[in-house]
């Protein structure tokens, strides 16, 4: 066994059993900074306004620090295992739920801590519901409340023809902003916590510039929504499957930027193509509030999440080794096992950890172990026992290195972009 007598203090309570009320709900002080950049000046002032509401809501203790980088919502991706992982590697990112549909949330109100359930050392943590049935919306963030996670976002991207179509929520949720508005309205009127809609840059023909800024007009003013993540490209309906809807329609960043410009006492979240952290700081020096990374932090956990605390919080690192993460990784995993039935198996809880060696030397023969230990391993520790020699020790044992390179130049030229101002109806009116 390759794996030193690392002492492990994080402790990975299920709610269950640590249950957490509202009032126990633990919030970090804010860390003063002397880095005193444009970005984070900005953001400062943007995140007073997330503050004020906390105060208005009667629920401010602690706080985090403002979500200036944020792991995306994804199905089947971000679920409790690999939030595990994400927050030992960052302390500071905000994580995001997969989506839950409200309709699970209520049917399942006798089995929740299977849906809800997170270790407190998981904050920041949003949870993203969907839906399209105001009540089933309502009573699924009453039923939420419990388990205290800190803003609820309602998924308004989703394109996936079960989701969109059948479903009837997800992005199709975009074309009616007054029912968006009424659901956001409903879901903050039983929360205590701010809430948050996810959505795209359009739909179909329904893509310009100025039915974007109708719908954020709309919702942010007959709702107490005042945080928007913007997926920076459309959603096409017209059959092809999610994962081309993330890569076929353009991203358009010019209109994540022109809201930026045109709704100054809004809070933007960019999100969509954004692969390093190099990139992440592109996206704020050029204004953004925060920024949403998806695939990326899962595909490459170690080099995304690993510089997130310290290049753009300024804050010190988890100081972790790859190492020390798995030993941490492994009490969570086997402790979990085969706690609700036959499920998390082993691969379920293996599955984050796959990419935590991307582009390391011996990540094949690692892979080609694993795919072997799924067989017999019963275990999450004996699965490390098995496979982990095909990972030298100077990988196992260094701390992150420098970041991989992006594209600094990514928003350099976003201002000579954007598109004309959006001028609301009454604004249309006097000028006429
Ligand atoms: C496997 C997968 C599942 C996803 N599930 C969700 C989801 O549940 N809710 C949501 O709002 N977006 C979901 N998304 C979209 C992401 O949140 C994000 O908007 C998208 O991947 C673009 O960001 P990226 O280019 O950084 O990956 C999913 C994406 C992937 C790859």
């Amino acid at each position: 066994m390759k794996f030193s007598g690392y002492s492990i203090s994080v402790s990975f309570s299920p709610l269950s059993s640590n249950f957490i009320t509202r009032n126990s709900c633990s919030r970090r002080l804010p860390v003063s900074f002397s880095r005193r950049s444009r970005r984070n000046l900005c953001s400062s002032r943007v995140f007073s306004v997330k503050q004020q509401s906390y105060h208005k809501h009667g629920v401010l203790g602690k706080q985090y620090l403002p979500p200036w980088f944020s792991v995306a919502p994804m199905m089947d991706w971000t679920d409790n295992h690999y939030r595990t992982l994400a927050r030992l590697i960052s302390k500071h990112a905000w994580l995001y739920t997969e989506m839950l549909a409200a309709e699970t949330i209520v049917h399942q109100k006798d089995n929740l801590d299977r849906f809800l359930a997170y270790s407190p050392e998981q904050h920041p943590i949003v949870l993203q519901i969907g839906g399209s049935n105001i009540e089933s919306l309502a009573k699924a963030t009453e039923l939420a409340n419990a388990y205290c996670y800190d803003e609820i976002n309602l998924n308004c991207g989703c394109p996936s023809p079960r989701v969109a179509g059948h479903g009837s929520f997800g992005v199709s949720l975009m074309l009616d902003p007054k029912f968006v508005a009424e659901a956001m309205s409903a879901i903050a009127a039983n929360t205590n916590v701010p809430v948050s809609v996810k959505c795209r840059i359009g739909v179909d023909d329904r893509d310009s510039y100025d039915e974007l800024c109708e719908f954020v007009s709309t919702v942010s003013s007959l709702s107490p929504t005042k945080h928007f993540i913007i997926h920076s490209r459309k959603a096409l309906l017209n059959g092809i499957s999610p994962a081309e809807n993330r890569s076929i329609p353009p991203l358009k960043y010019e209109y994540f930027y022109g809201l930026l410009r045109d709704f100054p006492d809004l809070t933007f979240t960019i999100n969509g193509g954004i692969t390093s952290v190099d990139e992440v700081n592109a996206a704020r020096d050029a204004g953004a509030h925060g920024v949403m990374i998806g695939r990326a932090a899962f595909y490459n956990p170690w080099h995304i999440l690993g510089h997130v605390d310290t290049a753009i919080y300024g804050a010190p690192s988890c100081g972790l080794t790859r190492r020390q993460v798995l030993e941490k990784y492994i009490v969570y995993g086997d402790s979990e096992l085969g706690k609700y039935g036959h499920r998390p198996t082993v691969r379920d809880i293996v599955k984050p950890l796959l990419n935590l060696f991307h582009s390391a030397p011996g990540n094949g023969q690692w892979k080609r172990n694993a795919d072997a230990a799924f067989r017999n391993c019963t275990t999450i520790k004996s699965f490390f026992e098995e496979t982990i020699d095909a990972i030298p020790d100077s990988v196992l044992d260094s701390p992150v290195s420098e970041p991989p390179l992006g594209r600094t130049d990514l928003f350099a030229n976003i201002d000579s972009l954007l598109p004309p101002r959006y001028e609301t109806r009454e604004e249309v009116v006097i000028c006429a």
